[in-house]
């Protein structure tokens, strides 16, 4: 059996997660390994869709998105999670739904807001700096940097491409790729 693991990208709305995350996904299957994706966007539709963008939403979201990676990471499974997350605690509560069923890699995909804000690709920031939508993560709510990210990459550095590569060479460092 493969080690079990889940790769968790946090980071800004826009800040390049979903991209990351496909381009990852791809690789990792050309290395032999088959993932699970769990996509905020996704999980918002299709397990959270009751939910709001409150705190106490956003925590049973990611608190769902962990517990659900932990079962698949307790049997050998690999997991790419790309959601905000934008509460540190609730990651570190995510951390130890999973740790204690394989390995868990805390990626901070650390595009500024002046970048994504710019790229703007869902034109959420501009309804969200209208007031339109309240509690917009960077704008109107808090993303708290992570405490203990397992690896750094910047969106706004280099492609998504390069970024998907430093996570693969972790995952490599720590002996969690096939062969
Ligand atoms: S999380 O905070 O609960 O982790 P999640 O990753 O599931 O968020 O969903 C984020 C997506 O919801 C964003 O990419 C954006 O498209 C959309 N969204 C809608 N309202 C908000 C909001 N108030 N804050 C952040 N994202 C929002």
């Amino acid at each position: 059996m493969h080690p079990g693991f889940t790769v968790f990208l946090t980071g800004l709305s826009g800040a390049g997660k979903s991209t990351i995350a496909d381009i990852l996904i791809e690789r990792l299957g050309e290395a032999g390994r088959l993932v699970s994706t769990l996509d905020g966007d996704i999980v918002r539709e299709m397990l959270s869709s009751e939910l709001t963008f409150s705190r106490a939403d956003r925590d049973l979201n990611i608190r769902r998105i962990g517990w659900v990676a932990g079962e698949i990471t307790k049997h050998g499974g690999a997991v790419v999670v790309a959601a905000i997350a934008p509460y540190d605690a609730a990651r570190e509560e995510a951390r130890a739904l999973i740790d204690r069923h394989g390995t868990f890699v805390l990626v901070h995909v650390a595009t500024p807001l002046e970048v994504t804000e710019q790229r703007d690709v869902k034109g959420l920031y501009a309804r969200a700096r209208s007031g339109e939508i309240t509690s917009f993560t960077g704008v109107s709510d808090v993303y708290e940097l992570p405490s203990a990210p397992d690896l750094v990459v910047d969106g706004s550095v280099g492609t998504p491409g390069d970024s998907a590569q430093q996570i693969l060479d972790h995952l490599a460092e720590r002996g969690l790729l096939p062969g």
